[in-house]
């Protein structure tokens, strides 16, 4: 079979500060069951092969579980299927001839270190500020011993399903990482061995979040619909009540 040609245009950028542009590659005889990262995989071959620097691009696990895979697609942070990571987006999705833009995420609290990778960093900060349980549970307890009923665990579990990857960022018109946030505060917030540092956490990771440079959320709803984990709205409007109830409490 001999495939699909694709159009592209990359953004190339030799480094932080540098100035960028959009460069066009064709990529040929491509399988619609490559995913797009092969697809990339490909042309940086053809690049490395005549002597020319390959597109610089984050993947690790390629398996829609680490978080380091992301692009702005055409305009969309991962492209164009929901609910799916640029890793596991497959060519089968475009059509033989089309052109595609490619891009990095582009936002102020995630400079860019060279073409599209960005430096994501300003995450795990904000996760340093409060995403944890310090205080000490001791040895690992048997699994039932402490009571967490069923909606509260399944809770717990969809928010912890965020990897990580800023699409909700990169997507927002304000560059506000609160999805993440909310994410991350709801998913140690609703369980009983979270509850103990609630307030502190909230009050911490939502000033490390402003620090970061990211921005404040309008409502948008662009976050929910790139989010290749499906987080939901939800998880900002209860991180948004921790943090009333936090600074009412009297928490700083
Ligand atoms: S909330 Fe979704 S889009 Fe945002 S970092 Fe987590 S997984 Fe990625
Ligand atoms: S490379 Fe790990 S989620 Fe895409």
């Amino acid at each position: 079979m001999p495939g699909m040609t694709i159009h592209l245009r990359v953004w190339r950028q030799a480094g932080p500060n540098q100035p960028g542009r959009l460069v066009p590659y064709t990529a040929e005889r491509v399988s619609p069951d490559m995913s797009f990262l092969e697809m990339l995989d490909v042309i940086n071959e053809k690049l490395i092969a005549s002597g020319q620097d390959p597109i610089a691009f984050d993947s690790d696990c390629r398996e829609g579980i680490c978080g380091a895979c992301g692009l702005m697609i055409n305009g969309v942070a991962h492209g164009p299927e929901p609910g799916t990571t640029t890793c596991q987006l497959h060519m089968r999705h475009f059509h033989d001839g089309d052109t595609i833009t490619v891009e990095p995420w582009r936002s102020r609290a995630f400079p860019i270190l060279k073409d599209l990778i960005v430096d994501r960093s300003a995450l795990d900060r904000v996760i340093k500020a409060g995403g944890y349980i310090s205080v000490n549970t001791g040895s690992a307890p048997e699994a039932n011993a402490i009571p967490v009923s069923k909606p509260i665990a399944e809770q717990a579990f969809e928010s912890a399903a965020c990897i990580g990857c800023g699409a909700c960022v990169a997507q927002c018109k304000n560059g506000s990482a609160v999805l993440f946030a909310g994410a991350k505060v709801s998913h140690l917030n609703v369980l009983p061995q979270g509850r103990v540092e609630r307030y502190s956490r909230v009050v911490a990771m939502l000033d490390q979040h402003d620090e970061e440079g990211f921005g404040s959320c309008s409502n948008e709803g662009e976050c929910e619909a790139v989010c290749p984990k499906e987080i939901k709205l939800s998880n900002i409007a209860r991180m948004n009540r921790e943090y009333i109830r936090a600074r009412l409490a009297g928490v700083r």
